[in-house]
């Protein structure tokens, strides 16, 4: 049910096939759907070929939906059994599957999973009678596809014998002070090995240290080995474990998160964009972001008629009657001093001058949000400061609807969600905005009530309940479209929607969701949409973040102030999409490039992890000014793609000040050294350029013809570039 999900789950832990895997890279492919296709006898060498690490629709098969077979044929060797001390049980791991699988060995089912989220690893008896040792055997992957991605996904994909070693689990735990790993043995008996953990430069591959310890652990037990005390460099370190018996070995992989983010000043720093929109008449809710010791004062000079300002907290609150352009100061102060900045109320039709920013509760919760889990994220997104650079709308996603309306065809919110209008008056106390997710169809994608002929209604509830911001998801609106193909067909519902949200009195930013079908860039802006999803859902693997974030290539011609393409929420910190909530598993060079490819595209920033569990390195990732001031730029423009080869990418924007932002990508699993010539990214007005690192916040010179970056694997380096 997903929709276009990408795929490979590499990444923060490296993961490799073990030296016995059985590895199964690609299959025979075959869309349809015949029970005979699981025999061994089936032919399928007229059969197509495909990739297992990637949905079909990455490989030549767009938009389909329905059942289609993976047929793998793989040699069994008995010798994996004999080189096992544990010779029963026998692993397929064919990590995760768009939506359903049913797999069979041969001919017999081996098991069955329904959902897109999970990963799919079933346990076979090595005595089983139809598995063939020391001979050719067919492994069948029955796929069914409701819509969106489809297809096996999610990594690597192999057969091994289960193991002694698989009672161990291999940990690393990193703080600003030090980095541990720990050993855990999950089963009843004692396990001995060798724990080897090293410590290396990523950059010149020298091992800096190692630490060899004989570990003994007894069932159940954990052992924690210190490996650094001051993480503050990018290293690369790897714990392995070694057991005596089998001298198999588990290993994982891990990048120190190396924070760039500079401490912010003592002194007052406003970081408000400079602009906002609003519509005459409507409520105007606008919190001056500052940084600085607190507390802070603020000031405005030149407040606009109808509106009133809060100097305890920079809360500008009231309505404008005329349209037109109101400039003002504001002005805030400390004990270390005072600072200011011209700002604009744009009073008028265009809502979102400059991307939204906030969080949205689906890549965290899922259908598991609730009041409770949005206010903690709230509350910890004023008490770590991200309000203060500019961090404002809390978004709750799918699964807050009752199933049933009232009388009057009003939606009514579950029990998650007691009181609507308290937690919007809530949220609007503290200088946030508040945002609400609803499908055109009579269901949502997660399966909750949709607006589909309530429009009115709902429209109506929001406004009620000072609702600022709506996605509106496509979803179940496939079944009332039905073949109709037509762009009038796939505007429809989002018209409907944009008509009644423009009779409401308040302003509430409109996000479309339809993964970029018929290429809404092109006319999202007809049905008044402020943002909208150019791609399916992202995930946090460098598969998922790279296809989204590097195909944005055409976008930049339609996005301008107001109209902005998104191409989906960010995927750092914990994540989960339902109850149990991991750390992303995208590297700390990956998050790098994330937070300054979307800056680039002037994406709207939507933080997916949950807020209250924020950690160090996620914070600074996303509290660092001149970043976000690169998404928020009042010119309104999205950066082009300059360069682009298998190995690195060149993206630029162009900024208000005459500057330009410049993402130097490599996408390759290696330190590249990286040149871009000012002649080949078309800066050609002087020879010699001023270059400012934007995550350091530090210039680094004048460059004559060119400037030449060491960038890390799947990392950036970020740059301002002045005349
Ligand atoms: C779709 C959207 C996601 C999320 C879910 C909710 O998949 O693309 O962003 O809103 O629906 O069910």
């Amino acid at each position: 049910m997903k929709k276009w999900i990408t795929i490979l789950a590499t990444t923060f832990t490296i993961q490799s096939f073990a030296q016995q895997d059985i590895k199964l890279e690609q299959a025979k492919f075959k869309q349809g759907d015949n029970a005979e296709w699981k025999e061994l006898s089936t032919n399928d060498s007229q059969w197509a070929t495909i990739k297992t690490g990637m949905i079909w629709e990455l490989q030549g098969y767009p938009d389909y939906n329905g059942y289609a077979w993976y047929r793998f044929h793989f040699f069994l060797p008995s010798s994996i059994k004999q080189n096992s001390l544990w010779k029963d049980s026998l692993r397929v791991f064919l990590n995760k599957v768009d939506d359903n699988d049913e797999t069979y060995i041969n001919g017999t089912l081996i098991g069955k999973t329904e959902g897109w989220n999970i990963t799919r690893e079933y346990h076979l008896a090595t005595a089983s009678s139809f598995l063939k040792w020391d001979a050719d055997n067919v492994l069948c992957v029955r796929v069914f596809d409701s819509g969106g991605g489809g297809g096996m996904y999610g990594g690597n994909i192999f057969i091994n014998m289960m193991d002694i070693i698989d009672n161990i689990t291999v940990n690393m735990q990193f703080n600003a002070k030090q980095c541990t790993a720990s050993l855990h043995n999950k089963s009843f008996k004692n396990i001995d090995g060798e724990f080897i953990t090293t410590v290396t430069n990523p950059e010149t591959n020298k091992v800096l240290s190692t630490i060899n310890k004989k570990v003994s652990l007894k069932g159940g037990d954990t052992y924690l080995s210190n490996i650094l005390t001051n993480v503050t460099e990018r290293l690369l370190i790897s714990a392995t474990f070694k057991e005596t018996q089998t001298k198999k070995t588990i290993t994982l992989t891990k990048t120190t998160p190396y924070i760039l983010t500079p401490s912010s000043s003592a002194f007052p720093k406003i970081n408000s964009a400079k602009v906002f929109g609003v519509r005459s008449g409507s409520p105007v809710l606008y919190k001056i972001a500052a940084t600085g010791d607190k507390p802070l004062k603020y000031s405005v000079e030149n407040l606009p008629k109808g509106l009133k300002f809060d100097a305890t907290n920079g809360i500008i609150t009231g309505k404008i009657d005329e349209r037109g352009d109101y400039s003002m100061k504001l002005i805030v102060s400390n004990v270390k001093g005072k600072t200011e900045k011209k700002f604009t109320i744009k009073v008028g039709d265009v809502l979102a001058l400059t991307p939204p920013m906030g969080w949205n509760s689906w890549n965290c919760w899922g259908l598991s949000v609730s009041s409770e889990k949005l206010k903690s994220s709230a509350q910890a997104l004023i008490d770590k400061g991200l309000i203060d650079h500019g961090w404002t709308y809390m978004n709750i996603d799918d699964g807050w609807e009752e199933p049933i309306r009232d009388e009057k065809g009003n939606v009514i919110p579950n029990k998650k969600f007691p009181d609507m209008k308290a937690l919007g008056d809530w949220l609007h106390g503290k200088g946030l905005k508040f945002g609400i997710y609803s499908s055109p169809g009579p269901k949502t994608c997660g399966g909750y009530l949709g607006s589909y002929q309530h429009e009115i209604n709902d429209a109506n509830s929001y406004a009620s309940w000072g609702i600022d911001y709506l996605k509106y998801d496509w979803c179940s609106y496939e079944e009332i479209n039905g073949k109709d193909t037509t762009l009038a067909s796939y505007q429809k519902p989002y018209a409907i929607m944009r008509d009644v949200l423009l009779k409401q009195k308040r302003d509430i930013t409109f996000s479309l969701c339809q993964y970029g079908m018929k290429n809404v860039w092109e006319w999202g802006d007809k049905v008044n949409g402020n943002c909208w999803r150019t791609t399916g859902d992202i995930e946090d693997t460098w598969e998922s973040l790279s296809s989204i974030g590097f195909s944005q290539t055409v976008q930049y011609k339609y996005t301008k102030p107001g109209r902005w393409s998104d191409p989906d929420m960010l995927v750092v910190g914990q994540l989960g999409w339902g109850e149990s909530l991991h750390a992303t598993k995208l590297t700390p060079d990956e998050q790098y490039t994330h937070i300054s490819l979307w800056c680039l595209l002037s994406a709207p920033l939507l933080i997916g992890g949950d807020i209250s569990k924020i950690d160090d390195f996620t914070l600074n990732l996303l509290s660092n000014d001149e970043v976000i001031a690169v998404d928020q730029d009042v010119l309104g423009k999205e950066a082009k793609q300059i360069v682009a080869n298998s190995i690195y990418q060149v993206w630029m924007k162009e900024l208000e000040d005459g500057s330009h932002a410049i993402g130097i990508f490599n996408l390759s699993n290696k330190y590249q050294n990286i040149s871009v010539s000012w002649n080949d990214i078309e800066l050609k007005k002087s020879i010699s350029k001023k270059v400012h690192d934007l995550w350091r916040q530090k210039n680094l010179g004048s460059f004559k013809d060119s400037f030449t970056s060491n960038v890390a694997p799947h990392g950036v380096t970020f740059i301002k570039v002045n005349d």
